[in-house]
């Protein structure tokens, strides 16, 4: 059983991901594909609509996408935005002139047709977030104009015979007013049901799992504690129960009891998890390296072998994995970046051991995954958890970890949480953490000198974890925090408050 969904081509859109949550949010379940997809990639009985994202350039430009034109025969209504708009009437044969670079800027805008579809129950007056630079020069044939401006003749056409739609102006975007009510009425026009929400998904995605993995067939997965991990595992329990094994790898490197609170957490579940104790494997790995990289890349080895060694003595044929969308997103994405850090992640395995991929929640943004644990049960603290790097603490002691530095840091860090909780701060920040740095100060102790560690707290503010800004904690909860850290961990005696944003710090110090 498959869901109707939409299609959104995308061009290289700053906005592609709001356009995506727009439709959803509207119950319309929107999928995200690369520019030069092939028509039957994306053909099938479920695909109702199809929408040409905006983008940079022009399609004159020699070095613009590849874009199958096929596409353009598919009898679903096609609704395209600026570049796309301009994909659908260049294969018209209209002109089209303008500059290659983009300025978008709030604009009035007026209906001029009142016949028009996408335009159908709006006022004839409103303001849009246009994009200025190219523009129609004439009409496509077919098409009639349904709303113009001062500057731009063809702010928005349509050919309602052939169900294709072209907009000047960007309508996901809140600055158009009437953004949302436009996207409707396409969706209307692609006569979607409008019933994709948490609760369908759990129905269809259960369905979509028994079949692919089959009545005798077994999956195993990473069961980290975060909520990716933790919600593709009660997905994948409630398709094939007993058949599905969790492993959970304490690589030693984690947060104060994190194993005991994700044993807590899945206790009322009845699910089949290896706890796996590896941090000795783990420390013994680590022991001496002080390099970034190779601390990053020791540990990474390190879990992959533990982990197929766990996995490989299930003889499960599937592999579950926690892939969320803006992963999935990410790899379609356009535009390649520095190697800063090697993040830790099990990529390789699927082939490496030969099993074939199961992802639950490979179509769903962070809050939709949340959503969909709250509705399985998952425990509120385990779903509004901060995420936690793969490689743990780890990252988080810049120098040798030792197994007291670890314990100091877990110390330090359980205290931190404890009060951002108490505070109602906690939920406040994204993500929030202690460090602990690789010097030792002088401080004094009753009538003692101590030279002793120092350690760092970290609180940061942000959308996508690409960029972040330092949380502004109240100073006596920062008080709080350092008092507690000092007199209740034996061998802190100094905290910092880290002020940094990212860029050009990053989240985590290694
Ligand atoms: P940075 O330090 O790169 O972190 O600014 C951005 C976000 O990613 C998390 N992070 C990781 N997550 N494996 C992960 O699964 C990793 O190796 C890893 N390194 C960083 C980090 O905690 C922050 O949320």
């Amino acid at each position: 059983m498959r869901h109707e969904r939409i299609a959104i081509l995308d061009f290289g859109s700053p906005y592609t991901h709001i356009l995506t949550r727009r439709l959803r949010d509207l119950g319309a379940l929107a999928l995200v594909y690369p520019p030069d997809v092939k028509q039957e990639e994306i053909l099938g009985i479920d695909l109702k609509g199809i929408i040409l994202s905006g983008g940079a350039g022009t399609v004159y430009d020699p070095n613009s996408h590849c874009f199958d034109k096929c596409l353009l025969d598919i009898k679903v209504p096609i609704l395209g935005i600026c570049y796309g708009m301009q994909l659908i009437t260049k294969h018209s044969n209209a002109k089209i002139s303008g500059e290659t670079k983009h300025e978008y800027r709030k604009t009035p805008c007026q209906i001029v047709d009142a016949d028009s579809l996408l335009f159908r129950g709006i006022k004839a007056e409103q303001s849009v977030w246009m994009s200025h630079g190219t523009h129609l020069d004439t009409l496509p044939e077919g098409y009639t104009v349904s709303a113009k401006n001062a500057e731009c003749a063809f702010v928005a056409i349509e050919n309602q015979s052939q169900s294709r739609f072209g907009l000047q102006f960007h309508p996901e975007v809140a600055h158009t007013q009437e953004g949302n009510a436009i996207l409707q009425n396409f969706l209307q026009i692609c006569q979607m049901s409008l019933d994709w929400n948490v609760a369908s998904f759990i129905e269809e995605k259960i369905e979509v799992l028994k079949n692919q993995i089959g009545q005798k067939e077994t999956v195993v997965l990473g069961l980290s504690g975060g909520v990716d991990s933790s919600v593709s595992a009660l997905l994948l329990q409630k398709a094939v129960g007993k058949r599905l094994t969790c492993v959970y790898v304490d690589t030693g490197l984690m947060r104060k009891d994190e194993m005991r609170h994700v044993q807590q957490a899945f206790a009322p579940f009845d699910l089949s998890v290896k706890w796996v104790d590896a941090s000795n494997e783990f420390l013994g790995g680590l022991a001496g390296i002080t390099d970034p990289e190779q601390k990053r890349k020791t540990i990474g080895r390190i879990f992959i072998e533990v982990f197929e060694r766990e996995a490989k003595a299930t003889k499960a044929k599937f592999l579950g994995q926690g892939t969320i969308y803006p992963d999935v997103i990410e790899s379609v994405g356009i535009t390649g970046s520095v190697l800063v850090k090697s993040h830790h992640n099990v990529g390789g395995l699927p082939e490496r051991m030969n099993m074939e991929l199961v992802e639950p929640l490979r179509e769903l943004f962070k809050d939709e995954v949340r959503r969909v644990g709250l509705a399985l049960g998952l425990p509120e603290d385990m779903v509004w958890r901060h995420p936690f790097p793969g490689p743990g603490l780890g990252v988080r002691i810049p120098g040798a970890i030792t197994k007291e530095r670890i314990g100091l840091l877990q110390e330090a860090d359980a205290i931190f949480i404890e009060e951002l909780k108490n505070s109602g701060w906690y939920k406040l920040t994204s993500q929030a953490f202690v460090a602990l740095l690789p010097v030792q100060t002088v401080g004094i102790s009753g009538d003692e000198r101590t030279y002793e560690n120092m350690c760092a707290l970290r609180a940061i503010q942000t959308e996508d974890f690409m960029t972040a800004d330092w949380v502004h904690l109240p100073h006596e909860l920062l008080e709080r925090c350092s008092q507690r850290i000092v007199s209740e961990v034996k061998g802190i005696n100094r905290v910092v408050f880290d002020i940094t944003s990212k860029p050009p710090a990053t989240i985590e110090y290694e």
